[in-house]
């Protein structure tokens, strides 16, 4: 669904571990006043466990079945304005892209290999990048998921080069453009 009149009025962040989701959402909450919602805290929450803790336990498909359970309490609960922050992999299942695009308008911050590596590379808290060489990791993932993230966003995002408080404002501007066509 496509059609901002019967979207929520929720900002939505997709894209890569390390593109920048949670300081742009934070940003984006502080000009906002809205409520942050981060999706891997939720599951950490709600597991009683921090992210790499799951994975180890019980493995990335179990993982992917709390996301998608996150997801779709999300997309039932009737609050607006809120800030959505979601792992870099969530769009690798159909209904959770279908799911995101109901949700409120999605922006897509995008970010170049070098980046993203440059970023990841202290993080110890992203169990898919804890191998020999995750920078062909991120590379393979990127190709798998970039058209994921292109079919899933309402609005790209090319976060090189800009801060978090540039990047906010981009979105801003978008989303007041974007919602200020709703008829709601
Ligand atoms: C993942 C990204 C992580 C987290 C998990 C899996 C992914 O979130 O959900 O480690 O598949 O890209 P961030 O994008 O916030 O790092």
């Amino acid at each position: 669904m496509n059609d901002p009149d019967t979207l929520p009025e929720n900002i939505v962040l997709i894209g890569f571990m390390g593109c920048g989701k949670s300081t742009v959402g934070r940003e984006l909450q502080h000009r906002l006043g809205y409520e942050l919602v981060d999706m891997d805290h939720e599951i950490e929450q709600r597991a009683g466990k921090p992210i790499t803790a799951i994975f180890e336990d019980v493995g990335e498909p179990a993982f992917r079945e709390m996301e998608t359970a996150v997801l779709k309490d999300l997309a039932r609960e009737t609050q607006r304005q809120r800030i959505i922050s979601t792992g870099g992999g969530v769009v690798g299942r159909e209904e959770n892209r279908a799911l995101l695009r109901r949700m409120g308008y999605v922006v897509w911050l995008a970010a170049p290999v070098e980046v993203i590596l440059d970023r990841t590379a202290k993080s110890r808290t992203r169990p898919l990048l804890h191998t020999e060489d995750p920078a062909t990791k991120i590379q393979h993932l990127m190709v798998e998921r970039e058209p994921l993230y292109q079919e899933t966003a309402h609005f790209k995002l090319d976060t090189a080069g800009l801060d978090s408080k540039e990047l906010a404002t981009g979105i801003l501007e978008c989303a007041r453009y974007f919602f200020s066509h709703c008829d709601r």
